[in-house]
């Protein structure tokens, strides 16, 4: 190698040595700090670097939205949450790295507890999504676990509750039949636990792993005390001709191998016990303590809990008919479907009520799509069913950053470092918590 050959390569080991490392500085400047702090993986840079951009546009209802959505949404579907999930962590791993918030935000909601009936069966993500954004230190929370539900599943739930003092699964549980009494027995059970626990909670509510908070604990708080206090929410009416059936004929639970629904008999049941007067409604409710000390105590609603053992669908008439009742605590003898307690797309209320869904319909009910999140997010009710993350993974995305965000801008407490779902935010809402 002559001389000018060597200089020659030399600088051209120096060209291509400058072209890698201004390439180098020129991408590291580019890619978004951020998104590489967020780890996102390579695939996501298509739906864009920020998921918060896409969220903010179908919050507004944008029309491309849902599309772009849709592409992004089958590389996210499929993926687990892993962070002590997958991996075995202790218990304040637990807190820190799936964003559980550790203290009162308010001195009026650390006053005000609230008791959560959840029933579950499958979906361990969503079961930690709905927990991680309802849970407050103040409040308590019975988990009943399906009977049925795989052992694993059980477990992860199990140890997941364990690292909480005011989270447990019910001592009793039931093999839970759709429309069937086990289903109002699971309640059940869950109150006795709740109601001998020794927090003083106020009121109790029920959810089921395919509901998501719309208001925040502050706002529920805020609602009940203004609105309702004292008093129950069972939305419902007397019971129509064309529910009838439900609880003229008798029904029986068939329980087999992986398969359960319940079937009617030829069967003509007898007359309500005490000459109740029926109510058909749902099967959500807010109750005061005072007011589950009574339907676990009360003659009446005793016997009416035994006489409902072979109706269809119990918990569509239990609770409604016994707040009916003048004399029950916190009754609400004249009212109807007020209470707010759910937003749910009914296919028969399309063109109403909503205007139509946007994911698909499951028995009826919309499971919500990417058009869907902006009708979500306006929705005057507490709560909204119905979710499936792993179809939908980027609404539960979306609804999750939007809702923690809320609830730490309400805060009346300084906020710790692990509690924003995110480091940075892009939304309008308020920008770098
Ligand atoms: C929990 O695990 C973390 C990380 O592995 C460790 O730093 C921490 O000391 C552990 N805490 C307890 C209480 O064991
Ligand atoms: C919370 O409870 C304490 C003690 O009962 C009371 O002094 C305080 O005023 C309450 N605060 C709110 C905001 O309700
Ligand atoms: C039920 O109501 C009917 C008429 O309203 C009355 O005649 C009957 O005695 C009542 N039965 C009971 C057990 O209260």
């Amino acid at each position: 190698m002559n001389q000018l050959e060597a200089a020659k390569s030399g600088f051209l080991v120096c060209i291509v040595g400058c072209v890698f490392i201004f390439a180098f500085i020129y991408v590291k400047n580019t890619i978004p700090k951020e998104a590489s702090e967020q780890k996102l993986s390579p695939e996501l840079a298509e739906c864009g670097f920020y998921p918060d951009e896409l969220c903010a546009a179908l919050f507004e209802g944008k029309d491309a939205a849902p599309q772009i959505g849709h592409l992004c949404q089958q590389v996210l579907r499929g993926q687990e949450m892993t962070a002590c999930v997958r991996t075995p962590c202790n218990c304040s791993t637990v807190q820190k790295r799936l964003h559980f918030i550790t203290r009162p935000l308010s001195e009026e909601e650390g006053n005000f507890s609230l008791a959560y009936i959840i029933t579950i069966h499958k979906e361990l993500d969503m079961f930690i999504k709905l927990l991680r954004a309802i849970y407050m230190p103040q409040n308590i929370y019975c988990i009943h676990i399906d009977e049925k539900s795989p052992k694993d599943y059980k477990v992860a739930v199990q140890t997941l509750v364990n690292c909480f003092e005011n989270v447990f699964i019910a001592s009793k549980r039931e093999n839970v039949v759709y429309a069937g009494f086990s289903r109002l027995q699971a309640d059940i059970n869950c109150m006795h636990d709740l109601i001998h626990s020794k927090t003083q909670w106020n009121y109790v509510i029920n959810l089921c792993g395919q509901d998501y908070p719309i208001k925040t604990n502050k706002e529920l708080v805020q609602y009940i005390k203004s609105k309702w206090n004292g008093k129950n929410m069972t939305p419902g009416i007397i019971q129509p001709p064309h529910m009838k059936h439900r609880t003229h004929t008798s029904y029986r639970e068939y329980v087999h191998a992986g398969k359960s629904y319940v079937y009617p008999t030829k069967n003509v049941k007898r007359e309500p016990p005490h000459n109740l007067t029926m109510y058909f409604g749902s099967a959500y409710y807010v109750l005061t303590r005072k007011f589950v000390e009574f339907a676990l105590t009360d003659e009446r609603a005793k016997d009416l809990l035994e006489w409902s053992r072979d109706t269809y669908s119990p918990d569509e008439h239990y609770w409604v008919t016994l707040n009916r009742l003048p004399d029950a605590p916190g009754a609400t003898p004249d009212a109807e479907w007020e209470g707010n307690i759910r937003a749910i797309k009914w296919r028969d209320q399309e063109g109403r009520a909503h205007n139509g869904c946007k994911g698909h319909y499951v028995r009826d009910i919309c499971v919500y799509g990417l058009g869907d999140i902006k009708w979500i997010i306006e929705s005057p009710h507490l709560f909204a069913n119905k979710f499936e993350p792993q179809t939908y993974p980027l609404v539960m995305e979306c609804l999750e950053r939007h809702y923690r965000l809320k609830v730490l801008q309400q805060a009346e407490v300084p906020l710790e470092e692990h509690w924003p779902l995110q480091e940075h935010t892009y939304f309008n809402m308020k920008p770098n918590i």
